[in-house]
């Protein structure tokens, strides 16, 4: 039963009280990863909601993006965008800036690396405030791409990061709620 088993994937999330400073609880997914069953469903769960839709590429966002976005793409089959913080990518990119709760941050991204058009699903493996997914979906608005979906392997709820994705009008999943 499916409730029963994402409760079980729940149970794989570790937290780490005041990391990375004082006063904060960090979720840490390392847990899930060791479990190659839990990995396995995960990307199983996620992937198996876009058979038959015809999607071109998945966007992942460094770093921990990156671990979800590649298994993603290789299940259904599309290709890979990623999404990088400054200074990384060696090709022509085009970047946005979003807000920390200390100053700014940047990502970028090739600006091959997505056509007009393109179905797209970005992934994530946390949702706080939204604040960096926000800066991928400008990006990936910038390149042109049909963005289908803005998934996430967790989801921390009381920051109100999924109403600010709703509100420019995508769908947001996210496989476990805190
Ligand atoms: C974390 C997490 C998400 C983001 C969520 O990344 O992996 O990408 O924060 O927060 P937000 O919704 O408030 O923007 P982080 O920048 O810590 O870097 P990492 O993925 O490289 O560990
Ligand atoms: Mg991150």
């Amino acid at each position: 039963n499916l409730h029963k088993e994402i409760e079980e994937l729940k149970s794989l999330i570790r937290d780490v009280p005041d990391f990375p400073k004082p006063g904060i609880v960090f979720k840490d997914i390392t847990p899930l990863l060791h479990k190659p069953w839990a990995f396995q469903k995960v990307i199983d769960y996620i992937g198996n909601r876009y058979v038959g839709l015809g999607i071109d590429i998945v966007a992942g966002i460094e770093s921990r993006g990156f671990l979800l976005a590649a298994a993603l793409a290789y299940k259904i089959g599309a290709g890979l965008a990623i999404i990088r913080k400054p200074g990384k990518l060696p090709y022509k990119t085009i970047s946005a800036t979003y807000t920390l709760e200390y100053g700014e941050d940047k990502i970028e991204v090739h600006e091959d690396a997505i056509q007009e058009g393109m179905k797209v699903v970005l992934i994530d493996d946390v949702l706080a405030t939204g604040g960096t997914m926000n800066a991928a979906i400008d990006l990936v608005e910038r390149l042109g791409g049909n963005i289908i979906s803005v998934d996430f392997l967790l989801e921390l709820t009381f920051l109100g990061g999924r109403e600010r994705i709703q509100k420019r009008g995508y769908p947001v999943f996210s496989l476990i709620k805190f």
